[in-house]
């Protein structure tokens, strides 16, 4: 097992619907430790940096402005395969075939509302904890 740290992400529908708790419960229950939290309305400056990846897809400009429809909560999750192990938590893109309790399945509309951001790798996580949090940001225990 390799101890990992993955971005996450509580996108603004999720927020909104009051369900940050539910899904922390879910990450700890799985073992994932959070070792940096906060929450902040991102500007459009900030999210278009986060998804500058994504510039030239078609869904770049809805994303966006959907990431800076409300306040999101963003946090380092460390545990043994946190990238992957977060990933499966969330499920599918599409919450219409994301897996029954995933988080997409139980609490996502949409494929552009879905609920939550996962690091998709290794490599992208570190640069993604980087984005968001200063090194002094992060708490390992
Ligand atoms: S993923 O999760 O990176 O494998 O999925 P991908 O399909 O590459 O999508 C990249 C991010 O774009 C979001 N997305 C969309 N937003 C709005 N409208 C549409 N149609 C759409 N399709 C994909 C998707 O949720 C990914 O965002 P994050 O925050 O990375 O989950």
């Amino acid at each position: 097992m390799a101890l990992e740290r993955t971005l996450s992400i509580i996108k603004p529908d999720a927020v909104a619907k009051n369900v940050i708790g539910e899904i922390y419960t879910r990450f700890e229950k799985a073992g994932l430790k959070i070792v940096a939290s906060k929450m902040k309305h991102l500007s459009r400056k900030e999210a278009e940096g986060f998804y500058a990846v994504h510039r030239e897809r078609p869904f770049f400009n809805a994303l966006v402005e959907f990431m800076i429809s409300g306040p999101v909560v963003i946090q380092a999750l460390e545990g043994d395969n946190a990238v992957l192990k977060h990933r499966d938590l969330m499920g599918a893109t599409d919450p219409k075939k994301a897996e029954k309790g995933t988080i997409r399945a139980d609490f996502a509309d949409s494929i552009d509302a879905n609920a939550v951001h996962g690091s998709d790798s290794l490599e992208n996580a570190a640069v993604e904890i980087a984005y968001f949090f200063a090194a002094t940001e992060l708490c390992p225990r």
